[in-house]
């Protein structure tokens, strides 16, 4: 039966150590019974923390990072050195601290400049690098995401196309209200929901109603609407929301 557990921290410091713990040992998991462990990352400022922390040398040697395979949720269509792009962020606070394998980072090609062009080449790639036979949509072991204060996750934002999309992993978006205003690729629902887990990191009094509506159903505003994060509900996988204790005071 899949889990669905809500973890609250008083700080961003100390949830994302605690995620930091769970990754490690999800990892080591997927490795010994898979031989691998793919994770997409997730974009924005809320994981930088936990990526600090978890190629610190308190975790450096607690895994075979050699066997852990990169993904990346959503992109922005910048350049992989602008510091908007999600990719640099990772590359900065994780990506170059420890020792992957070469070509298991698997990079939006951002340079193919056209949103649509950047997304159908990254499905591609994506649907590569499962090498065994599979289902139809490819079961990542972990993605983590964070949350808009307008209820987005990943890319995927309010009244956007995207979020019907049932055909590809991978989709482009036009930029949503909240910054950058930037084209992006996106991991689409179907293929979040397809994971074996999935781990929300959210923190900040601005994220209240987000949080709110994302994991307990409610409107996020007058307009009635839900979050874009609640349709985020893994078929079969788990699903935990990490948060900080504003956002999980009484609902
Ligand atoms: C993006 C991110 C996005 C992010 C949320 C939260 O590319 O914009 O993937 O989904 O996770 O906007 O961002 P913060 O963590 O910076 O609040």
């Amino acid at each position: 039966m899949a889990k669905r557990l809500l973890h609250t921290y008083v700080s961003l410091t100390e949830l994302s150590f605690a995620a930091a713990e769970q990754i490690i040992q999800q990892a080591n998991q997927s490795i010994s019974s898979r031989g691998v462990f793919r994770i997409a990352l997730a974009g924005g400022s809320t994981p930088r923390v936990l990526y600090e922390i978890i190629s610190s040398d308190k975790y450096i040697d607690k895994t075979d990072w050699s066997l852990w395979i990169i993904y990346f949720g959503d992109e922005r269509i910048v350049s992989l050195a602008d510091e908007r792009s999600n990719y640099a962020t990772a590359k900065r606070s994780l990506l170059d601290k420890v020792p992957l394998k070469e070509g298991n980072i698997y990079i939006p090609s951002v340079d193919l400049i056209d949103s649509k062009a950047v997304a159908t080449d990254y499905e591609t790639r994506i649907r590569d690098s499962f090498t065994e036979e599979g289902p139809t949509t490819p079961q990542l072991d972990l993605i983590l995401l964070g949350l808009g204060s307008d209820g987005h996750t990943a890319s995927l934002f309010p009244g956007k196309a995207s979020l019907k999309e049932v055909r590809y992993l991978v989709v482009d978006s036009t930029p949503g209200i909240l910054p950058p205003p930037v084209n992006r690729i996106t991991f689409t629902l179907p293929f979040i929901n397809a994971s074996r887990r999935v781990m929300f990191l959210a923190s900040g009094e601005d994220k209240l109603n987000a949080f709110r509506s994302a994991y307990y159903g409610k409107p996020i505003d007058s307009s009635g609407h839900l979050a874009v994060a609640y349709s985020v509900q893994p078929t079969n996988g788990d699903l935990d929301w990490f948060v900080t204790k504003e956002l999980s005071s009484d609902e």
